[in-house]
C-alpha cells in the first residue's frame, strides 16, 4: 500500500484538504486536486477524504475507480500513450513504441523512476488518419516516427527535483482500464 511520504507530503495534502469544505458535492473536485498534486489517488488520502466528507471508504472508492482520469496507482507526471490500434501499428506504432521505452530506459510500459511519464499501450484514440499517433496528457502528438520520439519528450522532461511527493510503487504498473493486452 502506498504510504505518505513525508511530514511535507502530508501538510500539502491537510492544505489541499482545506480548500474545500466538508460536503459530499466536494468529492470529484476534491481527488481532481490530489490527482494533481501527486499524479495518482494514495489510498492514505482516501482515507482523509473520506473522513473529512463524513463518508465511507468504499464510497469515496466507488468514485476513484469510475472515472478513468483517476489512478489508483502511482502515474508518471505525464501520462504518454502510444497508441497500439490498427492503423497506427500498420504504420509503425510498435517501433514508436520501442524508442519510447528505450529512450525513458523502461524495460515495458509503466512508470519511469523519477515519475515524471507514465507509458501505457492504449487502443485506438481515434485520429486514424495521423497515425501514429502518440498522446501526451490532453496533447496528440501526430505522424510519430522514432525520430521525432526524443524532441517530444524534451517537450515535457522537467528538472530534476520536480517528482510527486508521494513514492511511486514498483515500475512496471499497468493501467488495465487503458493497456492494451
Ligand atoms: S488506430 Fe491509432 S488513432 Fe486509430
Amino acid at each position: 500500500m502506498p504510504q505518505i511520504e513525508s511530514a511535507e507530503a502530508q501538510q500539502q495534502l491537510e492544505q489541499t484538504l482545506e480548500h474545500f469544505p466538508d460536503r459530499r458535492a466536494s468529492l470529484i473536485p476534491l481527488l481532481q486536486e490530489i490527482q494533481t498534486t501527486f499524479y495518482y489517488l494514495p489510498e492514505p488520502a482516501l482515507r482523509r477524504v473520506a473522513r473529512k466528507l463524513r463518508m465511507t471508504l468504499p464510497e469515496v472508492y466507488q468514485v476513484a475507480t469510475f472515472y478513468r482520469c483517476f489512478s489508483l496507482k502511482p502515474r508518471g507526471k505525464h501520462l504518454l500513450q502510444v497508441c497500439l490500434g490498427t492503423a497506427c501499428h500498420v504504420r509503425g506504432a510498435p517501433r514508436v513504441m520501442d524508442r519510447v521505452l528505450t529512450d525513458l530506459k523502461l524495460s515495458q510500459p509503466g512508470t519511469t523512476p523519477d515519475c515524471q511519464f507514465t507509458v501505457l499501450g492504449v487502443r485506438c484514440v481515434g485520429c486514424c488518419g495521423l497515425a501514429p499517433v502518440v498522446r501526451v496528457d490532453n496533447n496528440t502528438h501526430p505522424h510519430m516516427s522514432q525520430a521525432k520520439v526524443k524532441g517530444m519528450l524534451r517537450k515535457y522532461a522537467q528538472p530534476a527535483g520536480e517528482a510527486p511527493k508521494m513514492q511511486a510503487e514498483a515500475e512496471g504498473e499497468s493501467d488495465a482500464a487503458a493497456e492494451v493486452g
